[in-house]
């Protein structure tokens, strides 16, 4: 992708029926990895989160806490989704509800436009319904439960919960026309499902047929109502899915929805279906263009399974912020597990890393070099004088780490991208190691080595900053101005990524500050309790 290109990326929206768990926070904190490299490349970016309202889910929620459903998603979205954005770090351009004026009036034009062009019809429909989904379902869909309280039950393999079965006259859209469209879109943009294990199943799904959607409801009015027909509510996930359009003016806004539109969607692998054959489904049938790419990643699993509210194995982001701070939160959940992949959390492997790689790797890697600085230079970055082989490896290590981490970014690949850019760390560490800048300060004859050895490793400090401030913004911001580079150079967010492997930007002279640990030893990593 050239500079200065319009990168629209946007995360799923977020059900308030609940309180989030790390499995939301891990999409958001990838959404906000992405967008923070792009904004750093120059391109035109947009970041859209925000929350998925209406629909049956909600509405029982709020009548079983005794609240109206709008009072219930107000009181959710104040008191833990908006800061939720706070508690992992996510730089948002937009935040939008499906129960906003502008996402209402939007959807009924797009709804009004599909009704008028002969894609939305009135029918019947008698089918098994799961409201944890908030989807019909086919029989593979469900098993019937051996023990428990739903035993002999037919339950959605999804959630476990009996589904109901609903029969109801309904309007329908023509999905089933779009078969062979969707079937064409894939063959010939293969990357527009990512990774290959989500395309693979999204196109057997479309190949065993498509019926029509469903996408109005009478036997509840918590909903957009339907234009033409206000007796019915339209279906959460169309209402939801049209979120993508309606933030960045579709229908009201022409000039910005072209600006922005199409985006790259993450979602969860078990929302997949909805984004690569539903969505896609309604745009062309718009005449509106697909997304640029629908990326599954994988789910977040404690003790093997998909970790959720639901199934009582849900974690609150607070509860590892707390302890191990915001960027390790944000650098564990992106280096840890191959984005696309599923992982396993424990809090085992979290304080492990925590303290190999940003404790003893990155977070002392800056502070020993700060203080040679400091005790050999007065706290002023020596020039370097001729390099040897040794350094001019380092600042080939650093180049090729910015070129792999760039390409890897825009392959989605984040885990790989960071591996890249931990190469410096490793390099840098092995070098100061090698160099033993402590025994070259012992002779004044070494003097000019010493200044290229720390000039060395204050450079790739710099291009370390630069690299990891997408993902680690604090402490890569503390480390910025403790080099003296904020005051040379200006904001490390305003450095150019690409560039970040040119050798040579941080100017000799500029004055170090010490720092506190940037990642700090931790007594006891397990909160109480868990
Ligand atoms: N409201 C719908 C999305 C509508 S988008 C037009 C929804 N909401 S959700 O709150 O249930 O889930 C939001 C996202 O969180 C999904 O992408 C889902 O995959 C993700 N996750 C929920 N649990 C998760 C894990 N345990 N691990 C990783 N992601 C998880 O679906």
């Amino acid at each position: 992708m050239a500079a200065g290109d319009s990168f629209y990326i946007a995360t799923p929206i977020f059900y308030v029926n609940d309180v989030p768990h790390i499995g939301h926070a891990y999409t958001e904190v990838a959404a906000d990895v992405l967008a923070r490299w792009h904004r750093q490349s120059g391109d035109d970016t947009w970041l859209l989160t925000g929350t998925d309202e209406h629909g049956q889910k909600i509405l029982r929620t709020a009548v079983a806490n005794d609240s109206t459903p709008q009072a219930w998603a107000d009181k959710l979205v104040n008191e833990s989704w908006l800061p939720l954005l706070q508690t992992i770090n996510i730089d948002n351009d937009d935040f939008i509800r499906t129960t906003d004026e502008r996402h209402e009036s939007a959807v009924k034009i797009f709804l009004q436009k599909l009704y008028d062009d002969g894609f939305i019809y009135s029918g019947e429909y008698e089918g098994y319904y799961c409201v944890g989904c908030e989807e019909y379902k086919q029989l593979d869909d469900l098993l019937e439960a051996e023990s428990g309280d739903y035993a002999g039950q037919l339950v959605c393999k999804i959630h476990t919960r009996p589904v109901e079965i609903l029969k109801e006259r309904n309007y329908f859209f023509r999905m089933s026309d779009f078969q062979q469209k969707l079937l064409d879109l894939y063959e010939s943009r293969p990357d527009f499902i990512q990774p290959d294990s989500v395309r693979n199943e999204i196109i057997q799904f479309v190949k065993s047929g498509l019926q029509d959607l469903s996408i109005s409801r009478s036997s509840f009015d918590w909903g957009i109502k339907i234009p033409w027909d206000d007796s019915h509510v339209l279906y959460v996930w169309f209402d939801a899915l049209l979120n993508y359009i309606t933030a960045i003016g579709y229908g009201t806004d022409d000039d910005n929805f072209r600006r922005r539109w199409p985006a790259t969607q993450l979602v969860g692998k078990d929302i997949a279906r909805f984004h690569a054959v539903i969505w896609p489904a309604m745009l062309m049938a718009a005449g509106l263009e697909v997304p640029t790419r629908v990326f599954g990643h994988g789910w977040l699993l404690v003790g093997g399974e998909k970790m959720s509210k639901s199934k009582l194995t849900g974690i609150a982001p607070s509860q590892i912020t707390e302890t191990f701070g915001v960027d390790a939160f944000r650098y564990y959940f992106m280096s840890a597990i191959n984005f696309g992949q599923d992982g396993s959390f424990s809090w085992e492997d979290l304080a492990a890393r925590y303290q190999s790689e940003l404790a003893n790797g990155f977070g002392n890697l800056a502070s020993r070099v700060i203080a040679m600085v400091n005790k050999y230079f007065d706290g002023a970055i020596p020039s370097p004088a001729e390099y040897t082989e040794a350094d001019l490896g380092i600042q080939s290590v650093v180049k090729q780490a910015a070129e792999k981490a760039d390409a890897a970014i825009q392959r989605l690949a984040i885990h790989e991208a960071i591996a890249s850019v931990w190469t410096i760390v490793d390099e840098l560490n092995g070098y100061i190691t090698l160099q033993e800048p402590w025994a070259l300060a012992k002779d004044e004859a070494n003097r000019a080595r010493l200044g290229t050895v720390l000039y060395t490793a204050a450079e790739g400090l710099r291009a370390l900053a630069v690299l990891l401030s997408p993902v680690i913004p604090d402490s890569t911001h503390k480390l910025w101005s403790a080099i003296g580079a904020a005051h040379e150079l200006g904001h490390v967010t305003d450095q150019v990524i690409v560039d970040a492997g040119h050798w040579g930007q941080l100017p000799p002279a500029s004055r170090v500050h010490s720092i506190d640990a940037l990642f700090p030893r931790i007594e006891s990593p397990e909160p109480a309790g868990v």
